[in-house]
């Protein structure tokens, strides 16, 4: 790991624990975006957003999953030396570098769809490089801080969208106002993380999940809808 890369990256101070500081240095070795440019998004329940630029110029975004709250990391600290538990923060990384690799492959099958959607760079571990939904001076905010002028032309591209990864056999999982974002009154869907195929014997409350969820939403901006109409559309 060059220690140039690494200096760099100090400027987040505790932001970053060494490992993943190891990564970002191997994904920004690796082409996804340059070091100097990095800079902090947001604060998410489990993941920190981080927006940097590549040597095209192009804007990237690093959804950087937290290994370890504060408590977990004290209590690791008691732990990691009691034989009994060798292996309790394997377990955990392992599941939380699943997660990742389910949200990457989720945003292929997005791609494929052609859904408005970001676009998969790359995973490594805990993080996740995809592309920058926003302008120049911000990034796209979340329909819930940005409702449409035009609601009914913004829903229908929703369940357009919907429809698309539908047809693909999947659903998004964890659709709202939270996870769509207001791209210049056009939306794009985000946060793939739960999204899963029909075979998943969750896939059809997932799936109602989501239509009740951007049924109620619509619903507060005027358009009169419903979860049944919803599905309807998106199964014919
Ligand atoms: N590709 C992107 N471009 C611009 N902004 C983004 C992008 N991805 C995420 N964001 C911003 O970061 C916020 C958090 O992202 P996201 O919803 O993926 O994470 P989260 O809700 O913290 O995840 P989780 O629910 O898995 O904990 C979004 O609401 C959005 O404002
Ligand atoms: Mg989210």
């Amino acid at each position: 790991m060059g220690k140039i890369g690494k200096e760099k990256f100090k400027t987040f101070g505790d932001v970053f624990d060494n490992f993943t500081l190891a990564n970002l240095v191997s994904l920004s070795q690796k082409g996804c975006f340059l070091e100097g440019t990095l800079s902090t998004g947001k604060i998410g329940k489990e993941a920190n957003i981080f927006f940097a630029e590549n040597e095209q110029g192009e804007r990237v975004c690093l959804k950087v999953y937290r290994l370890e709250t504060a408590n977990f990391n004290r209590m690791y600290e008691y732990i990691r030396s009691d034989p009994r538990f060798i292996g309790v923060l394997h377990r955990r990384r392992k599941v939380i570098f699943a997660w990742v690799q389910r949200e990457f492959r989720n945003l292929l099958i997005a791609a494929d769809a052609k859904m408005s959607a970001p676009k998969p760079i790359k995973f490594l571990s805990n993080i996740l490089v995809m592309s920058y939904i926003g302008g120049k001076d911000e990034p796209a905010p979340m329909l819930k801080d940005a409702p449409p002028k035009n609601p009914e032309a913004f829903f229908q591209k929703t369940i357009e969208n919907m429809k698309a990864l539908f047809q693909k056999g999947y659903t998004h999982g964890d659709l709202s106002r939270f996870n769509i974002l207001n791209h210049r009154e056009r939306p794009v869907l985000i946060d793939f993380s739960h999204a899963t195929m029909n075979t998943n014997p969750l896939f059809n409350e997932l799936l109602e999940r989501d239509a009740k969820n951007i049924a109620l939403d619509f619903w507060q901006y005027g358009v009169k809808t419903s979860k049944e109409d919803i599905l309807k559309f998106i199964k014919s």
